[in-house]
């Protein structure tokens, strides 16, 4: 059966860090209740999707190509582990499209770092599938579906910073000032549910408050770097000392503030403008802890809400 006519859209997919992630408490689900400002960062894959409906078409059919740099790629699933295909899948189901998509990924967000790599791939996908197949769903209800692949994705449907709730799935749009920051990233991953598990079995405590973080995140860089925090950084830390390390190293060098993102390993820290840069003795003793420079990346900010 030969395909039908397709298009192409390359969708940038960008990387996000939490600037405080509250912890409430497991639910009888086994997800946490949390409550997050997920930002998304100028670090970002490439998502190409090439992909056509058609209602003779009659069976689904998904393929996935991954690139990047050995390191990168090296634990990125190719089938339908890979939360890009799930997305693909989902999509389908819920809409009843047939037809195929043939999706690459250029990778240079590293996985399994808190970065939310692998969902913001999946968000990027169901943008573009949802254009290329003429699904038709409006934002809330393609955020439905995102939220259907992973906890992370709604928030990075938005294309701006985010306030995400429950289990990350019940979004708003956040006003976030422009944030300028060094990302310090690990030769190593933490697995989301046991960074989540160790929070449990530690019985670790629930940040404060968030109203005065989410002015202070309105407000400028000095407002909101004082505020930072993650729940899951103490657990994570105890089995991870490297990420205390490294978020020392960054407080040294002249960041503002310092935080893990997600469930980590990855730290970044604030700066105190776009030129800023950590101390040249920092970077290399980052270096020497990592393997590799801390880079330096931007956030847009939004003034919406
Ligand atoms: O939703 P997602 O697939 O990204 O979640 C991965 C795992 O992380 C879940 O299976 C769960 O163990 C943990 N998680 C959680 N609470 C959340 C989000 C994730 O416990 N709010």
């Amino acid at each position: 059966m030969s395909r039908p006519a397709a298009n192409t859209m390359i969708v940038e997919a960008p990387a996000k860090v939490n600037l405080f992630l509250r912890v409430l408490g497991i639910r009888p689900d086994g997800f946490h209740e949390l409550e997050t400002l997920i930002l998304p960062i100028s670090l970002a894959d490439q998502v190409e999707v090439h992909a056509a409906a058609d209602p003779n078409f009659r069976t689904l059919s998904l393929s996935l190509d991954v690139s990047g740099e050995d390191e990168l790629v090296r634990g990125v699933p190719r089938d339908e582990a890979n939360l890009v295909m799930r997305a693909g899948l989902a999509l389908a189901e819920r809409t009843g499209v047939l037809g195929f998509a043939d999706i690459a990924l250029d990778k240079r967000i590293p996985p399994a770092a808190g970065l939310g790599g692998g969902s913001s791939d999946a968000a990027a996908a169901l943008a573009a599938l949802n254009e290329l197949w003429e699904c038709g769903l409006d934002g809330p209800s393609l955020r439905e579906v995102g939220g259907s692949v992973g906890s992370d994705v709604p928030a990075l449907m938005l294309g701006g910073p985010a306030l995400a709730r429950g289990r990350g799935e019940q979004v708003e749009v956040a006003a976030v000032c422009p944030l300028s920051l060094v990302v310090v990233t690990f030769p190593f991953g933490v697995s989301t549910p046991e960074a989540f598990r160790w929070w449990d079995e530690a019985g670790a405590p629930t940040g404060p408050e968030p109203g005065p973080l989410l002015e202070a995140a309105r407000l400028g860089m000095e407002r909101v770097a004082g505020s930072l925090f993650n729940d899951l950084e103490a657990p994570v830390v105890r089995r991870h000392p490297e990420i205390a390390e490294a978020k020392r190293s960054l407080l040294d060098g002249g960041a503002l503030g310092a935080v893990m993102s997600g469930s980590g390993p990855t730290v970044f820290g604030v700066l105190a403008g776009p030129d800023a840069r950590v101390d040249r003795r920092i970077e290399e003793e980052i270096v020497g802890l990592t393997g590799r420079p801390p880079a330096y990346v931007t956030a847009k900010g939004s003034r919406a809400r």
